[in-house]
C-alpha cells in the first residue's frame, strides 16, 4: 500500500475553446474553493491554450499540463513543443506517450524513453503511459507488453526513475466506457509497482501509477481504493466540472 497523495490528471485531448476552458476552469475553482482537494491536480490541456490556463490557474491547487513533449531541445522540429516552451508557461506535468501518440503518431518506445528524458531534464514530470490493445490481452500478452513499454523509459531514464509517474491505460478501456474491473487494474498496476521496484528499490513505493480509461464519477472511488493505484488519468470526465470534481473527492478518501 502506498501512502502518498494522489493525483488526479485530466487529459483534455484535442477539446476546448477560450470560452469553454474559462468555464470549466472557473467552474473547477468554485468546486474546489469551496471543499480543499486532498491529493494533486493536473490539468493537460492544448498547447494554444498555455497562456489562457496559465492565468486562469493562478493561486489555484491545479497544476497545468501538457498533453506531449519534444525529444528535442530546439530547432528544425516543426510542429513540435520543447520542454523549456512548456516550462514559460509554467507546465509542471506531461503526458508522454499516450496510445493516441503510439497508434496515430507513430511512437515507439525509444520515442517514449526520449520524450521523458527531455521532460526530466527541464524539471517537468512525465506522466508515462502504458497499456495493451484488446487483441493483446486476449492473447495473455498483458503483462509482456506494459513491462516492454516501462523497460524502455527506464532503460533510459534510471538513474531518475522515482520522478516519473506512471499511467496505465489499457487502450479498450480509452473513451470506451469499458473500464478494467478494480482487480483486473489492480494486476497490472502491481506488475509495473514490481519492475519499479526492481529499478528503483526502496523509492518505487513513492512512484505515483494512476489508472486511465473511462475513469468516471461512479468508478472511481473502487478504482482509486486498490492498493497500487495512485490517481487516475482522466479523459471525458474531465471536461465536465462536476465529474472531474467527484472524481477529486473521490481520490481525497
Ligand atoms: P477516457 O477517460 O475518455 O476513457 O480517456 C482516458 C485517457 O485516454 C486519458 O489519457
Amino acid at each position: 500500500m502506498t501512502t502518498h497523495k494522489k493525483l488526479i490528471a485530466g487529459n483534455w485531448k484535442m477539446n476546448g475553446s477560450l470560452a469553454a476552458n474559462e468555464a470549466l476552469v472557473t467552474a473547477l475553482r468554485q468546486g474546489l474553493a469551496a471543499n480543499a482537494p486532498a491529493c494533486d491536480i493536473a490539468l493537460c490541456a492544448p498547447a494554444p491554450y498555455f497562456a489562457q490556463l496559465q492565468s486562469l490557474l493562478v493561486g489555484s491547487p491545479m497544476a497545468l499540463g501538457a498533453q506531449d513533449i519534444s525529444a528535442q531541445a530546439q530547432g528544425a522540429f516543426t510542429g513540435e513543443q520543447s520542454a523549456a516552451m512548456l516550462k514559460d508557461f509554467g507546465v509542471r506535468y506531461a503526458i508522454v506517450g499516450h496510445s493516441e501518440r503510439r497508434q496515430y503518431h507513430g511512437e515507439t518506445d525509444d520515442a517514449v524513453a526520449a520524450k521523458t528524458a527531455a521532460a526530466l531534464a527541464n524539471g517537468i514530470t512525465p506522466i508515462v503511459c502504458v497499456g495493451e490493445t484488446l487483441a493483446q490481452r486476449e492473447a495473455g500478452q498483458t503483462e509482456e507488453v506494459v513491462k516492454r513499454q516501462l523497460a524502455a523509459v527506464i532503460h533510459v531514464n534510471g538513474h531518475c526513475i522515482s520522478e516519473i509517474v506512471v499511467a496505465y491505460e489499457p487502450v479498450w478501456a480509452i473513451g470506451t466506457g469499458k473500464t478494467a474491473t478494480p482487480e483486473q487494474a489492480q494486476a497490472v498496476h502491481a506488475v509495473l509497482r514490481a519492475q519499479l521496484h526492481h529499478a528503483a528499490s526502496e523509492h518505487a513505493a513513492g512512484i505515483k501509477i494512476l489508472y486511465g480509461g473511462s475513469m468516471n464519477a461512479a468508478n472511481a472511488a473502487e478504482l482509486l481504493a486498490q492498493a497500487d493505484i495512485d490517481g487516475g488519468l482522466i479523459g471525458g470526465a474531465s471536461l465536465k466540472a462536476p465529474d472531474f470534481l467527484q472524481i477529486i473527492s473521490a481520490a481525497a478518501r
